[in-house]
């Protein structure tokens, strides 16, 4: 019996691993997530399978109904949306698992902030402009930050900053980054990337609470960066026709001569 983590992705069903699916179809239980695993996703799992959202669970429960598949005898198909590596809970259900001896693995999934890059038909890593992301949060009532990953302290970087959880502080977002990233700074705020409704504002720090009408739901990624822009960037030298490379060797001595 194993218990397999599984990344169910951003939204679209079909932005699943052919791996997460095939595991989902081969467990007899599966405990999902909530409301962010789309019906889509479940649809993979058997007929007869006990489906559990525990969404409404707290984590003694949760690790009971594993507990009681892994006395049956029964697989388990974890489903968490995105990515497990990013803010799943894994952590503390993978140290309460190693507790009692009972076996796991881990698939990945497409994590939202690669969703939301995907929907803007953006690369955030453009040559010469920024060649850093910053996956990170605001402070949430379940989570505190710890000291010294602040926004501000991103910024100073100039990476592009993929702030999750954050969309229900976005003035405070706003008025952290201006300083840093200047008033003109391109923003892009994602709401459900890859799923039906999803929805996209694209402004700058400046025009960004304009932009935004209506309200403003949970689950959406805010991405901030200079490569979100028409800014002027470089081209890759991997490209390059004088590029000297393993697999394009150029000139009379190349670096890798014979490869
Ligand atoms: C608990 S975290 C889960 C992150 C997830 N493990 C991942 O890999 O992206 C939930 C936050 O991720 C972001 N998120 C998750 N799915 C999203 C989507 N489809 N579109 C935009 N943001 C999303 C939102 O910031 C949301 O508040």
């Amino acid at each position: 019996m194993t218990v397999h983590f599984i990344g169910a992705g951003p939204g679209a069903a079909d932005l699943i691993t052919l791996r997460g699916r095939d595991l989902i179809a081969a467990s007899p239980v599966c405990l999902y997530a909530g409301s962010l695993i789309p019906e889509g996703v479940l649809a993979h799992c058997p007929p007869d399978a006990r489906i559990v959202n525990t969404a409404p669970l707290s984590l003694d429960a949760i690790i009971e109904e594993i507990r009681a598949a892994h006395e049956a005898g029964q697989d388990v198909a974890r489903l968490h949306s995105g990515d497990l590596s990013v803010w799943s809970a894994m952590g503390e259900q993978v140290r309460r698992l190693k507790a009692l001896g009972i076996p796991y693995d881990v698939t990945p999934g497409v994590p939202s902030f690669a969703a939301a890059a995907a929907t803007l038909g953006a690369e955030l890593t453009l040559p010469g402009l920024v060649q850093s992301v910053v996956l990170t949060r605001t402070t949430g009532r379940a989570s505190p930050m710890p000291e010294g990953e602040n926004l501000a302290a991103f910024a100073a970087t100039g990476a592009v900053l993929a702030i999750h959880l954050s969309v229900h502080v976005l003035a405070k977002v706003v008025a952290d980054l201006t300083p840093h990233y200047g008033a003109d700074c391109p923003v892009a705020v994602v709401w459900r990337a890859s799923w039906p409704d999803e929805r996209v504002v694209r402004a700058t720090l400046a025009t960004l609470d304009a932009a935004i009408s209506g309200e403003m739901e949970r689950t959406a990624l805010i991405l901030v960066g200079r490569s979100l822009g028409q800014a002027e960037f470089g081209e890759s030298r991997l490209y390059a026709a004088d590029y000297d490379r393993r697999y394009r060797p150029v000139g009379t001595t190349p670096r890798f001569p014979g490869t």
